[in-house]
Order: C-alpha cells, then sequence, then structure tokens
C-alpha cells in the first residue's frame, strides 16, 4: 500500500528516492511520483504503472538534494496521473506524499477551501491546499502545517516540502507506518526500514500525532502543540542481501524455497541447545491466565491462525478463538472473562489489526503480536511481541510468514502446555518434529517439476477451482484458495469437504477443478475421499494432495509424513507451489498482483 521515501541532505535525492521507491514496490502500488527541489529548476515527475514506467521519465537534469517520493495505492480516485503523489498546494509551493484516509477530507473541502481548483479527487491533495492556504492566511509553514493537522481526520503519513526553503521536510503520522532514517550530514523519512537500509541503518520510531522537523543535520519530534519530545535511535539489524531476488525469477518462489531455514531459525530461537523452550516467561504467565486466547488477523495471518488453533487447543488446553480484523475492530463479540489476544502480522503494520489492538488497549486486555517485523506498530503497540526471523518478506503472496506463525505458535503452545503440567506438551519433542517438517519442506520443494505439470494441466485454463479438505485440511484449503486466487486470479474457494454437498457442488460441472487435501486420520481421510468421489462422479478434474501413509494409487502430490500438531505446514507447501506456477504460467506478475498491497495500512 502506499510508500513515502524523502531525502534532505548532501546526498543525491533522485538516486535516494528512485531507489527508496523500487524498495517499496512489493506493498503494491499503481501509480508513483517524485519532487526534487532545485530552485527554479525543481521538478515534479509522476507516472501511471509501475517504478520503471516513472524511472523512464526522468532526465538527467532532475537533480537536488531534497525531495520526496511516493508510490500510490489509489483509494479516492482512480489510478491516473493528476491523482497520482506528490501533490502542490494552490500556487505550487507546497509539495506533498500522503499514505492513509482523511476522513473529513470533503468536509475540510467544503469549510475551508471554497474556491480552489482541484486537479485530481485524492483526499491528499485537499491536505496540501489546506496547509498552502493557511500560509496565505499568514501563518508560518510550520503552524499552518500544525493548524491542518488539528483539524484533518483519519489515518496518515506526511511528508511537506516547502519550495521556498527546502532545507527541511516536515513530517507527521497517525495511524500510519512511517519511520526516520538518520545520516551523516542528511536524513531521511520513509515508510519502513527496507527502503532505507542502502543508506543507513540508524532509525528512529514516531509514533501516532507526532511532529518531525527534519533536516540534514536533525530530527526534531514535537507533539502537536509543539512540546519537543526526546526520541533515541536504534540500529535495525537487517541485511541487505536479505532484500535480493538473487538468482530467482521472482520473490515468491524465493521465500517458498527459504521455508526450511525458517523452521531452523525458530528451532535455534525459540529453544535451546536441550531443547527447552525459550520463551519469554511473562509471555507464557500471560497466556496461561487466559481463559481464552482470541486471534485476530487477516488474510493468510488469518488463516495461520485457524492453522494453529487445534494444535493450540490441544497443548494449552485453552478454548482459541478466531477473529477477522476487519470485523472485530468495531463489532467486537462478547468475550470471556479473562481474554488474551494474538494479533498475527507478518507485516505488523495491518490496520484492520491495529484497530483490534486499540480497542483491547483500551479494554485493558493483554495482548501479544506475532510478527516478522521487529519494531513495527503492532509490535510497539502490544503488551508483547514475538518475532517471526523469516527475514524480509516481499512478494505480496505470503507464504514463509505463514508457516513460521504456525511453528512460532507452536512454540508458544508447548511452552504454555509445559507450564500448566500437560504431559501432551511435555511429551511432544517440538525441535525434532519440526526439523522433520523442515526436511519435508524439502522434500516437497525438490517435486517443483511435477507440481509445475500437474499445474499445467489442471489449472491452465480454467476460470474457477474449488480446494476441499477437512478440520486441519480445511484451514489448509482456506489458505490454499486464498494464495491461488490472489496470484493467478482464478476464483477459488476453500471448502469444508462435507459442506459442499449442502449447496456448493452445484457448481461442480465438467472440468472444474478441486484440489483435494488429504493429511488427516484414516477414518477422516476416508469421509475426504467420499467426497472426492462425489465430485469426480459430477464431472471435476480432481488432483490429489495427501500425507504419507495415506496414499493410495492414483494420488497426484503425495507429502512426506510430519507430526499431526505441524501437518497444516507440510499441506501448504505444495499448494503454494501449485499458485506460483498457477500465475507464472498465466504470464502474471506474481511477486505484484494487481489490486493488492504487502502492507495494507487502510483500513
Ligand atoms: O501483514 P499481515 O500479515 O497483517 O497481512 C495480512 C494480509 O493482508 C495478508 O496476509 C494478505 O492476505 C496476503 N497478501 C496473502 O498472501
Amino acid at each position: 500500500m502506499c510508500g513515502i521515501v524523502g531525502v534532505v541532505g548532501n546526498r543525491n535525492a533522485t538516486d535516494i528516492l528512485m531507489q527508496g521507491l523500487e524498495k517499496l514496490e512489493y506493498r503494491g502500488y499503481d501509480s508513483a511520483g517524485i519532487y526534487v527541489a532545485n530552485g527554479d529548476n525543481s521538478s515534479l515527475v509522476k507516472s501511471v504503472g509501475r517504478i520503471a514506467d516513472l524511472r523512464a521519465k526522468i532526465g538527467i537534469d532532475v537533480s537536488g538534494s531534497t525531495g520526496i517520493g511516493h508510490t500510490r495505492w489509489a483509494t479516492h480516485g482512480q489510478a491516473t496521473e493528476d491523482n497520482a503523489h506528490p501533490h502542490t498546494s494552490a500556487t505550487g509551493r507546497f509539495v506533498l506524499v500522503h499514505n492513509g484516509v482523511i476522513e473529513n477530507y470533503l468536509q475540510i473541502k467544503e469549510e475551508y477551501l471554497a474556491g480552489h481548483d482541484l486537479k485530481g479527487q485524492t483526499d491528499t491533495e485537499i491536505a496540501v491546499h489546506l496547509i498552502g492556504q493557511f500560509v496565505e492566511d499568514s501563518l508560518s509553514v510550520l503552524e499552518a502545517f500544525k493548524k491542518a493537522l488539528s483539524i484533518i481526520e483519519g489515518s496518515y503519513a506526511f511528508a511537506l516540502v516547502d519550495s521556498e526553503d527546502t532545507d527541511t521536510i516536515y513530517v507527521a503520522k497517525n495511524k500510519s507506518p512511517l519511520l526516520i532514517g538518520l545520516g551523516d550530514g542528511y536524513n531521511m523519512v520513509c515508510s519502513d526500514a527496507m527502503a532505507m537500509i542502502r543508506e543507513t541503518s540508524e532509525f528512529m520510531e514516531i509514533h501516532d500525532k507526532e511532529l518531525v522537523i527534519l533536516t540534514k543535520d536533525a530530527a526534531t519530534v514535537t507533539d502537536y502543540d509543539g512540546n519537543e519530545i526526546e526520541r533515541d535511535s536504534y540500529t535495525a539489524e537487517l541485511d541487505l542481501s536479505d532484500i535480493g531476488k538473487g538468482t530467482y525469477p521472482f520473490y515468491m518462489l524465493k521465500e517458498i524455497d527459504e521455508q526450511p531455514t525458517v523452521m531452523r531459525k525458530l528451532i535455534s530461537t525459540y529453544a535451546d541447545s536441550e531443547g527447552n523452550m525459550n520463551i519469554d516467561p511473562a509471555i507464557v504467565k500471560s497466556v496461561q491466565d487466559a481463559d481464552r486466547i482470541y486471534i485476530l488477523a487477516a488474510g493468510t495471518s488469518y488463516n495461520a491462525g485457524f492453522a494453529s488453533k487445534a494444535m493450540l487447543e490441544k497443548l494449552t488446553d485453552t478454548p482459541v478463538e478466531l477473529g477477522v480484523a476487519s470485523e472485530w475492530g468495531y463489532n467486537m463479540p462478547l468475550l470471556s472473562k479473562k481474554p488474551m489476544f494474538i494479533l498475527l502480522s507478518q507485516s505488523g503494520e495491518t490496520a484492520d489489526s491495529r484497530q483490534v489492538l486499540v480497542k483491547a488497549n483500551e479494554m485493558g486486555i493483554p495482548s501479544l503480536t506475532v510478527t516478522n517485523v521487529p519494531g513495527s506498530t503492532l509490535s510497539r503497540e502490544a503488551t508483547y511481541t514475538m518475532l517471526l526471523h523469516a527475514g524480509p518478506e516481499i512478494a505480496v503472496a505470503s507464504t514463509k510468514a505463514y508457516t513460521a506463525q504456525v511453528a512460532a505458535l507452536a512454540f508458544l503452545a508447548k511452552a504454555v502446555g509445559e507450564a500448566n503440567g500437560k504431559a501432551e506438551a511435555a511429551e511432544f519433542d517440538l525441535v525434532h518434529e519440526l526439523s522433520i517438517v523442515a526436511q519435508s519442506i524439502e522434500a516437497t520443494l525438490s517435486e517443483k517439476d511435477m507440481i509445475a505439470d500437474k499445474v499445467e494441466k489442471l489449472l491452465s485454463t480454467t476460470r474457477n477451482a474449488f480446494y476441499i479438505g477437512r478440520g486441519n485440511d480445511y484451514y489448509v484449503a482456506m489458505e490454499a484458495s486464498l494464495k491461488l486466487k490472489e496470484i493467478s486470479y482464478i476464483q477459488c474457494e476453500g471448502f469444508a469437504a462435507g459442506e459442499l454437498k449442502h449447496g456448493t457442488i452445484s457448481l461442480i460441472e465438467d472440468g472444474t477443478p478441486v484440489i483435494g487435501l488429504i493429511s488427516s486420520s484414516e477414518l477422516v481421510a476416508a469421509h475426504t475421499r467420499g467426497n472426492i468421489q462425489e465430485v469426480a462422479a459430477r464431472g471435476a478434474n480432481v488432483l490429489t494432495v495427501v500425507e504419507e501413509g495415506l496414499e493410495r494409487e492414483g494420488d497426484d502430490i503425495v507429502v512426506n509424513k510430519v507430526h499431526p500438531f505441524l501437518a497444516t505446514i507440510g499441506m501448504v507447501i505444495s499448494t503454494q507451489l501449485i499458485a506460483y506456477y498457477a500465475s507464472l504460467q498465466r504470464g502474471l506478475d506474481v511477486d505484484k498482483p494487481r489490486n493488492l498491497a504487502k502492507a495494507v495500512t487502510v483500513e
């Protein structure tokens, strides 16, 4: 979703902005632009489409040492050049980039901007006109910015440049992510650290409703009343090589391949050399004290919550309930007496999940964020954090974060179960079992060509498909179908195998692809096979993914057996590859599917 980058100081701003925007591409966008200040030769360049399209429009004359850039994921108004950021005030003096949604932009337009001629339809253009208007009304730039912030409602990350004084970038944020990067003789502002690590590894957080006056030598943080806030910087442990594709054609394939390494990394992080759990005792106690665990998340992270539910319940003896974050933020159901909230989020920035966390904090509910991004908003604002240690996930389609989430929750579940004195938890040799999972993943990954071949036969021309399974296989089916539809645009449903005959089976016709997942007990497997027969009898084109030991002649993909608590990890890998090859074979942009963003920072 929208990305912001800005730099002020002694560097080549054009180069830094373009490099930064390229690093922000993964977030999803449909237009982009930069503003580079240079007196009368300042440049504002925008383009619909990819960063490469923007780059093609940038000549050598676009140079300077202060600038702001933006990737826009359309919310208000279509993806057009007029709607692309940066936006300018009525006189062109002020230039603004924005991430978020200004909820009261129409009221602002009516109340303050009568007679203003707006080029596009965005809420951002209204914000920069508002600031410009206040300066026209004789406020200083800082006062005008603060006054605008006091009026604007909603979510925002802003970076503002005054073309008449380009030694400063004015920055503010509320609910949308934004981070300061500190350099020697230059400073930066950006939506995330990854887009700045080529330039610096020293960062400073900005909290909601804070303003930063950024110059080449200082980043002064204040509240909206102008009170200065002391804020320490920190050094990020990020490795530039982590965010390269290497020899891979797409990040998604690289990230799928990284999963055995991620499993091993989690073992070394959350267990000691004797195999004892290495989880913050305060987190364990907090879960122990709860009478119910609520997992709140969106998309793949939500599916990872389901994939972990049975294991969490069995090991901790605590009921687990799942909630769609976008629903719970505003429709919180009746909770148990002693709830514990677990926010699952790869990015740690999902606005829907954050809204739930804001509510939970207001209600005094203890919370744990399980995320891949240290220092992310959800991590900062929850009571506790557990990190996924999966390395940056760049492809929009989440893969390694899903398996890392299930594995991380397994460590938590075992630690809590052991603390509760549960024999099943003590007997569950997680370190050993997760090592087997890593090997199972490797075995599936070695079958890529075979899987690609099957995908070509099954999915090359279809417009729709089904994944079916029971129990944990149903939960994997949910994730498998999300993955397939988001990157191949095949309409796909993940269905409880037994539920099909209650209505949805009417959609099955000659050639409808149905992928059956079978990893549970013999008994459950037999029932799923019955459901597969039912669709086959109605013309479905069936592909089976079966756990070793349950296979029969004619099955398509056989997955190595792993411990039942971790079977969702074992089963999901081939479905990730199915989605990858379906997208690839259709000639689509696997890493950047249309309409989607990596970090969904608006509600
Ligand atoms: O960063 P999060 O895990 O909070 O993101 C939640 C969803 O937006 C995300 O999982 C999305 O569904 C993925 N693109 C799916 O691959």
